[in-house]
């Protein structure tokens, strides 16, 4: 759906009444394109902690277009795209002057969309009182500097375990890309990897894997299907028998296959189980299907009620619980779910929806360790305001009210959703495990 009031505000009428009547004035986002580098360039890498060098390394092996870290002490006058800085050496609130002093330089700096990541370690993995108070600290001064960096800049804390150094590229090549555009203010944490370390192909992660995606045949799954496919998966594209047409359609679109089923029918384990003795495991189960059906508590029915809860989570914890019983997802595999930011900070007219989606985090957070044991990771993206079918149900004034309350004040495309779920995909994101990402442009419902 089109957002007019992002295309007026971008004309030079529509930027000058923008301004002068203080109103918010989104940019359009710069998004992946193939055969774009796959990290924003130049990018200032700082700090003094033990993920430098990785950092660093990262830079010299990118494989698409070479980039270069410049790494500065003293403020420049030239702009750069992007800033990382490693605080995993702060073992005090003193030394978090060190955070301000850098930011402080080198904010103005920062050119429009530019990428921001702050490295840190997790309080519950420091060893004395003050590292961890300092650790903590770090999500305030990330948040904030989300909010207040404008120009679509983006800005992220991950916590890397010690041991899970190696496991970083993933999300750095994410978190420092044109990929994350609609993310930020987030804070994902970094855990030794489930499965190991894997050899991976950055070009073509999913080359030779075999991925589900559940309500595929348009809006957000069909934008994941074919984010997975680009980056060389065989997709199989779920969707209900209703929408057979269309999910024909998007199947044949990124080369993949067609399942037709209801996530809800008695037998859709089964179905789901006869499909993977005829055509193998599967490497990436995303369970994007869902379903809104909104009314105040007092005038919802129980069909409405009923509909939503087996639809959103009473599926997906089914077809993940058999699938994990019976080896339906590989060794290295995982299993990403579609949450939203109603799950996270309840909703008017949205009871049964929320319950669902709050469930859904639930499901996250009780399958990932029991699925790391066969070396499966189960994350959760929880999108916000995104553009879809979905969303131009709602009634204008509450529309344009969710589209603008956040960071970014415009809404996400389906696209964000999908390149964040391939994040999660990703081989070598084996250390995200038990995760919710909000893809919400810090969306200020929840925060
Ligand atoms: N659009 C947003 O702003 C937004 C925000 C937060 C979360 N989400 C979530 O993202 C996911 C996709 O949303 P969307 O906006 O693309 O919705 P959509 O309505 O455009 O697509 C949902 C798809 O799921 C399919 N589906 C519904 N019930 C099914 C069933 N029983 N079995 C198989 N397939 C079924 C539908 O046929 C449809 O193709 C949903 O889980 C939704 O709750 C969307």
């Amino acid at each position: 759906m089109s957002d007019r009031y992002l295309s007026f505000v971008n004309s030079p009428w529509g930027r000058r009444v923008a301004q002068a009547a203080g109103l918010p004035q989104p940019v359009p986002l710069l998004r992946h394109r193939s055969g774009q580098a796959a990290l924003v360039n130049p990018v200032i890498v700082a700090g003094a902690g033990r993920l430098v060098e990785q950092v660093q390394r990262l830079f010299t092996a990118t494989d698409t277009v070479a980039a270069t870290p410049a790494t500065l002490k003293a403020p420049s006058t030239v702009k750069v795209q992007g800033a990382v800085f490693d605080a995993t050496g702060v073992v005090d609130v003193q030394q978090l002057d060190a955070l301000y002093a850098f930011f402080h330089a080198n904010a103005r700096r920062l050119g429009p969309q530019s990428r921001v990541v702050v490295l840190g370690t997790a309080p519950e993995h420091c060893q004395a009182a003050p590292q961890s108070i300092a650790q903590r600290a770090l999500e305030g001064l990330v948040r904030s500097l989300a909010k207040e960096l404008h120009r679509a800049i983006t800005v992220q804390l991950i916590y890397v375990a010690p041991g899970a150094e190696d496991a970083l590229d993933s999300s750095l090549r994410f978190f420092l890309s044109r990929r994350s555009a609609y993310v930020s203010g987030q804070v994902v944490r970094l855990e030794k990897p489930v499965d190991g370390q894997v050899a991976v192909d950055w070009n073509a992660p999913f080359a030779g894997r075999r991925a589900l995606v559940t309500g595929a045949s348009r809006g957000i799954g069909l934008a994941i299907a074919q984010v997975l496919a680009r980056d060389g998966a065989h997709v199989v594209c779920v969707d209900v028998p209703q929408a057979r047409d269309a999910l024909q359609q998007a199947a044949s679109s990124v080369g993949g296959a067609a399942l037709t089923l209801d996530i809800t029918a008695a037998d859709a384990a089964a179905s789901l189980q006869d499909h993977i003795s005829q055509h193998g495991a599967f490497d990436v189960v995303v369970h994007n299907a869902g379903i809104t059906r909104d009314k105040t508590i007092a005038k919802m029915s129980e069909d409405a009620w009923r509909s939503v809860l087996a639809v959103n989570l009473q599926a997906p914890l089914q077809l993940s619980q058999a699938l994990l019983d019976h080896q339906g997802v590989n060794p290295g595999g995982r299993i990403i779910c579609v949450s939203s930011i109603s799950g996270i900070a309840g909703n008017l007219g949205q009871s049964n929806y929320a319950t669902s989606k709050a469930g859904v985090i639930g499901l996250v957070q009780a399958l990932a360790p029991q699925a790391a044991a066969q070396q499966v990771t189960v994350n959760a993206v929880a999108p916000g305001f995104i553009e879809t079918r979905m969303t131009a149900k709602i009634p204008l004034m509450i529309r344009e009210a969710g589209r603008r309350m956040n960071s970014l004040s415009q809404g996400g495309q389906p696209i964000d959703v999908a390149e964040t779920i391939a994040w999660l995909a990703h081989p070598a994101s084996g250390g995200v495990n038990g995760q919710v990402v909000r893809v919400c442009g810090q969306s200020l419902l929840g925060a």
